[in-house]
């Protein structure tokens, strides 16, 4: 889930290494540890809670040398305490470990070396890892590193990242993958092994990226790729294609904000040479289809996690009203084992920002099993899905680093927006509509920086009500999927129960948590329903609620009628959700915020989730 760094090459490991895990903390993480090899032995360090507290450890750590790994934990299995930390030793310090996922069979390894007289020290399953590579060592000294650690990984199931260092075997680091996310990037006289590029952007630019079932020998100035089963691997070196300031606050608090703020550039880059010559439509330079292929698409389906999941459910609602093609949007954790149904002329879509979402990579992989064609739309360029995928669209948004999705989950609306105006001239939609289509969403970064102008209302308003303990979202057609992120972005912030409901659900049952302790956020932008809306809003006030609606008309009855009213442009409804989603994540921001709440690294939460 969380951070692996490793370094090697003529500089002090440490410091690059407490640096890179740095870089990764906006992954969320729960203790942090190093291990360095400093004449001829290992030494570690490690520590619960922020890496800042790890680095404090660090000038009083005084073993230094130029080969060393990393780790931030996200306990799986073991609480979270400085025994539990990574890098975990094996009996006798002959080899360290650093691990991401869940070995899953380490009850029978850790029973099987117990008899063999291998002492434990952790309640992780990771420390079996370690202890099992010592076996194989022992048992054949001859043997090379990535052999010895090739020889382990074939009795492990589950998954893993991982960073393998040696005092036996002291000038070479050894990194596998079994679906959690490695890379290398290669630098001069060094390299740097990464879970993450955020971690070695600063020291180069060129990565590799490794696949499922590949391990790799790293060496200052080379390294080696084969896979498990021995089988020879083209070495594909991409160039990173994020800034090293997205990494940085430039001076706002959060990235939080720092990302709200950055969304009318992001939907530029999401829409950037992606309209056609005509001016009537869309066009993307990943998907590989032509028209007449995407002619023949009955039904389209979505899979994707959280806030991805509620772009692909926006998404549906523009897709159905403006192409009229049948969309489904499945949780991919549930798609991947439910056995749905789907037609012959279905077209798969999967969504993920970090492109590394386990459950969103295995509905891919049942997908592409079952013979579907898959397009991804991912943020991370290489990623793992981005690169699993048959094609696919990058949405261009930058490195997202609060752990929140704020800019990213802009972007794919953006993104599923043109992909509806796409599909929808090339079934129905005449020219003309195609052509006002295309001018609103090239009106998105002009009215997205007006909407930032509320960030000051917005606080206000929360200001008066960040103490309530319940909150309800609702929203009609796209803006029911708005609403669920509005309400998803306040529990991870904030840490306070919201939920969502199509406005008129409420009177299905939600109604009975109406009291006057409870705040009702209406988002009333869907002009065609309005009169529904004000019914709903009435009965919310009947009962004591309070309400806040976002609104983009000036109708005399909202102020009459609501506690508080937000008012934002009117746009066209292909651009609508986009517009509508903005003030509830300043309206999140500002109520963790005020709650006391780490709004960049939420409690239990991870940025890119890579275990089931
Ligand atoms: C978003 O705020 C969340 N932290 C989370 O729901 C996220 O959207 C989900 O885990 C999917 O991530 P992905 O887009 O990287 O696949
Ligand atoms: N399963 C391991 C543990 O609990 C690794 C967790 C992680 O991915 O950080 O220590």
């Amino acid at each position: 889930m969380c951070g692996i760094v490793g370094y090697i090459g003529q500089k002090e490991a440490n410091g690059i290494l407490i640096d890179g895990l740095k870089r990764m903390e906006y992954r969320g993480y729960d203790s942090a540890g190093i291990a360095v090899l400093d004449k001829g032995s290992i030494f570690s360090l490690k520590r619960v809670g922020k890496v800042m507290e790890l680095a404090k450890a660090q000038t009083k750590f005084h073993h230094h040398g130029p080969i060393g790994i990393g780790h931030t934990r996200w306990a799986t299995h073991g609480n979270v305490s400085e025994r539990n930390a990574h890098p975990h030793l094996s009996d006798g310090n002959r080899f360290a470990v650093v691990h991401n996922g869940i070995i899953e069979n380490y009850l029978q390894i850790k029973a099987f070396l117990t008899e063999k007289n291998y002492r434990f020290t952790s309640d992780t399953d990771t420390e079996t890892l370690a202890n099992l590579i010592d076996y194989h060592y022992q048992k054949a000294p001859y043997l090379s590193f990535a052999e010895i650690v090739r020889k382990t990984l074939l009795h492990i199931e589950g998954t893993y990242g991982i960073a393998v260092m040696s005092k036996i075997f002291a000038d070479e680091i050894v990194v596998a993958r079994k679906s959690s996310p490695l890379l290398i990037g290669v630098g001069e006289g060094e390299n740097i092994i990464a879970s993450d590029a955020a971690a070695v952007a600063r020291y180069t630019r060129c990565v590799v990226y490794l696949n499922d079932g590949e391990i790799a020998s790293v060496r200052s100035d080379n390294f080696s790729i084969t896979t498990l089963h021995e089988n020879a691997v083209d070495v594909i070196r991409h160039e990173l294609d994020w800034e090293i300031r997205d990494m940085d606050l430039e001076g706002y608090p959060h990235y939080m904000l720092k990302e709200i703020v950055e969304q009318p550039f992001v939907i530029e880059n999401a829409m950037r040479g992606r309209f056609t010559a005509d001016g009537c439509s869309a066009k993307f330079g990943g998907i590989s289809l032509t028209p007449q292929e995407l002619r023949t698409v009955d039904r389209l389906l979505f899979c994707a996690c959280g806030s991805a999941y509620h772009a692909c459910l926006a998404g549906k609602y523009l897709i159905e009203k403006y192409a009229r093609i049948p969309v489904d949007v499945e949780y991919a954790s549930e798609f991947r084992y439910r056995n749905a149904p789907l037609q012959r002329n279905t077209l798969v879509f999967v969504v993920s920002q970090s492109g590394e979402t386990i459950d969103t990579l295995a509905a891919l992989h049942e997908a592409k099993r079952r013979g579907y064609t898959v397009l991804g739309i991912t943020n991370v360029v290489g990623s793992t899905i981005a690169r699993a995928t048959d094609a696919g669209i990058y949405q261009h948004a930058g490195l997202e680093m609060g752990v929140a999705s704020t800019k990213a989950f802009a972007s794919q609306i953006t993104i599923l927006s043109m992909l509806a105006l796409l599909l929808a001239r090339i079934h129905d939609m005449d020219a003309i509509a195609g052509l006002q289509y295309v001018q609103a969403l090239k009106s998105l970064p002009a009215i997205t920086n007006e909407i930032l102008k509320l960030s000051d209302p917005i606080r206000m308003i929360a200001e008066k009500y960040y103490e309530c303990e319940r909150f309800l979202f609702l929203g009609r057609q796209a803006m029911y999927p708005i609403a669920l992120e509005g309400a998803l972005k306040l529990k991870e912030i904030a840490y306070v129960h919201a939920e969502a409901f199509p406005t008129a659900e409420m009177k299905h049952g939600p109604i009975a948590l109406i009291s006057d302790e409870t705040v009702c956020l209406f988002i009333a932008t869907q002009n065609e329903l309005l009169d529904k809306t004000m019914n709903n809003i009435q009965e919310v006030k009947a009962r004591g609620g309070k309400v806040i609606a976002i609104v983009n008309n000036d109708c005399i009855a909202w102020e009459v009628f609501c506690d508080e009213v937000l008012t934002i442009p009117e746009v066209h409804p292909g651009i609508n959700p986009i517009v509508s989603v903005i003030p509830l994540q300043f309206f999140a921001y500002y109520i963790g915020i005020l709650r006391g709440c780490d709004v960049d690294r939420p409690r239990n939460l991870a940025k890119s989730v890579t275990v089931e």
